[in-house]
């Protein structure tokens, strides 16, 4: 199976196997990884934009709903993704979770902020 890894602005670094077929969004759900999802995963916001350090070419193509959402995200890069869009394929990936991606989880779990770390390489 193949193997995600989820770097987030925090510093925090999950490795987990995920499905082919399986939504990043998914697999990190599956194991308490802080990416957003406002819209609960139907492409409706961009609260779980992501940017593909490696195996971008293992995840499934882009749509261009996909496309047209991704512009409304902050710091839109060529290895942008949604992550409730991408689909994981046979091979690899490592996933680093935006600053925006990481704020919307947790507006979402309000009860979890208290874990709110600074950014890896701020200051304090
Ligand atoms: Fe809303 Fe992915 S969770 S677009």
């Amino acid at each position: 199976m193949p193997t995600v890894r989820f770097i987030d602005p925090e510093g925090t670094v999950t490795e987990v196997t995920g499905e082919p077929g399986q939504s990043l969004l998914e697999i990190a759900e599956a194991h308490d990884v802080k990416l957003g999802s406002a819209c609960g995963g139907v492409c409706a916001c961009s609260s779980c934009h992501v940017w593909i350090r490696e195996g971008e070419d293992s995840l499934s193509e882009m749509s261009e709903a996909e496309e047209d959402r991704l512009d409304m995200a902050f710091d839109v890069r060529p290895n942008s993704r949604l992550g409730c869009q991408a689909l994981l394929d046979e091979r690899d990936v490592v996933v680093e979770i935006t600053e925006e991606s990481l704020e919307a989880w947790y507006n979402e779990h309000p009860d979890r902020r208290h874990e709110r770390r600074p950014k890896a390489g701020s200051p304090g």
